[in-house]
């Protein structure tokens, strides 16, 4: 039998995913210890009531509330207790003790990743995270080492497993928002309070995280430009299957160059059309998928479990191997890689695609002053569908007139083109509502 150097691990947090990795890494320990070259032992789970049920088998004694002092022991320390603080007073000790971190906290990393990150430079130590977005999905990796090579152009992301699943259940089974909501709660899905999920600030952690990685660019978390799906209508998402789209909430990230000539990147967060025909289009349930395109490589998929304890587990326990694998290999850990130092360029900059859906007066003429509306501000039309026959009462007085409903696509336009657009379809006379505008994806 090979005798291996123990590393110590120390885990902190022992919820969802702490209790799968401490106990995965407990049933595992003889085939990681072969794979990683050193034993894993698991030296404590750090946690806030030593009695509180655990999802997973841990054994008891291995259960502490004396966090520094674990900290303190390890050679490798993982932060599984999400949230800004203690978690990072906590990261940083264990950096500064000489110890590799490993960690699936992406509000900490998109809020404070610089630190944490020059601070791991400064020690030589690693600071591991791909679990921090996609679950189990391996896409840190890719993007650190397997594209190192490459030049990303853009990330289409599903990074958000509980707006998926209710924007997947409201196109499948005609749900409501509120009915979709419901089920992701009642599945365990969606948080207790499920802001984060709804209004995109989850996607937008990762997004910040994602882009900075692609980009070679610290992309700081307030300059992501974030829309929720709040305001998704069950109608919204059936008019947009009628017309060969599906509604997804994506973190687009971008690199492009404004109407300036300013080379940047872009990242934002925002329900979005894409086509049915799509690979995107095709992520259901909860699942999360990033779609990469790359200059040399062309497009990649990474798709599959973007939470779960035991899902998000396989993820940390293959950082933590890693980590065991440089402490046995020696040498300084791998600085994150930032110089390219782009600038994040704001919404306006971005060009993309839109479609918007109004009803207007039916009478001769309107067509055509609708289309001068876009002409005026420098959008191009490609396609109107129009539909009749519906009547309204404008503004409560008793005009009865005839109405249409027309669904407007156009080519590729600036957001401040179309923001010009929309105010002036508001102001018009012969516009009755502005049903609803949404950007259109993965067209190009
Ligand atoms: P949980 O809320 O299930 O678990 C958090 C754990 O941290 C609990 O065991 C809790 O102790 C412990 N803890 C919290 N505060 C303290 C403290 N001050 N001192 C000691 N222990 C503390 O979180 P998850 O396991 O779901 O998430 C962990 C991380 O993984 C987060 O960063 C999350 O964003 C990330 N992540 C989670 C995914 C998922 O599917 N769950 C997916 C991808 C990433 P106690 O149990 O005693 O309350
Ligand atoms: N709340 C997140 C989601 C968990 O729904 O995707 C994984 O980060």
């Amino acid at each position: 039998m090979i005798e291996y150097r123990n590393l110590r691990v120390a885990i902190l947090g022992g919820g969802s995913v702490g209790a799968q990795v401490a106990s995965l890494l407990i049933q595992h320990g003889d085939e990681l210890a072969a794979r990683a070259g050193a034993g894993l032992e698991v030296v404590g789970v750090a946690v806030r009531n030593l009695d509180a049920e655990r999802s997973a088998d841990i054994p008891k004694h291995l259960l502490t509330t004396d966090v520094e002092s674990l900290i303190l022991g390890a050679d490798i320390v993982v932060e599984l207790i999400g949230g800004i603080e203690p978690a990072r007073t906590w990261i940083l000790q264990a950096l500064n003790s000489g110890a590799d971190v490993i960690t699936a906290n992406k509000a900490l990393l998109a809020t404070h990743g610089p630190e944490l990150f020059e601070l791991a430079g400064q020690v030589g130590a690693q600071l591991y995270y791909e679990a921090a977005v996609g679950g189990a999905i391996p896409i840190i990796r890719p993007l650190r080492d397997s594209l190192a090579g490459d030049r990303v152009k853009r990330i289409l992301g599903i990074v958000n497993g509980t707006t998926n699943y209710i924007l997947d259940r409201m196109d499948t089974r005609g749900d409501s928002l509120d009915e979709a909501l419901a089920a992701a709660t009642a599945l365990g899905y969606a948080e207790a309070d499920p802001t984060a999920d709804i209004e995109g600030f989850d996607a937008a952690q990762k997004a910040a995280i994602l882009a900075s990685l692609a980009f070679h660019t610290t992309v700081p978390l307030d300059l992501v430009y974030r829309e929720g799906m709040s305001s998704i209508t069950l109608d919204q998402v059936v008019a947009a299957r009628k017309a060969g789209y599906v509604v997804k909430l994506l973190a687009i990230c971008e690199r492009l160059t404004d109407q300036n000539g300013v080379d940047g990147v872009s990242v934002r967060v925002h329900p979005a059309l894409i086509p049915r025909d799509h690979p995107l289009a095709a992520v259901h349930g909860a699942n999360n998928a990033v779609f990469v395109e790359a200059e040399a490589a062309g497009s990649l998929m990474f798709y599959g479990a973007g939470a779960g304890g035991v899902q998000t587990a396989s993820a940390v326990l293959g950082d933590i191997v890693s980590a065991a694998r440089r402490h046995v290999a020696g040498g300084p850990g791998v600085a994150e890689s930032t110089h390219s130092d782009l600038p994040v360029l704001p919404i306006s900059s971005v060009t993309t695609r839109y479609q918007i859906t109004l009803t207007v007066v039916d009478q001769p003429g309107v067509l055509a002053g609708i289309a001068s509306l876009f002409a005026e501000h420098g959008v191009s039309v490609e396609a109107v569908t129009q539909s009749v026959g519906t009547v309204s009462i404008r503004d409560g007085h008793d005009d009865a007139k005839p109405t249409a409903t027309l669904v407007i696509v156009t080519h590729e336009a600036t957001e401040s083109s179309l923001a010009l657009t929309v105010g002036a379809l508001t102001d018009s006379p012969v516009v009755s509502s502005l049903v609803s505008v949404l950007r259109v994806e993965g067209l190009h």
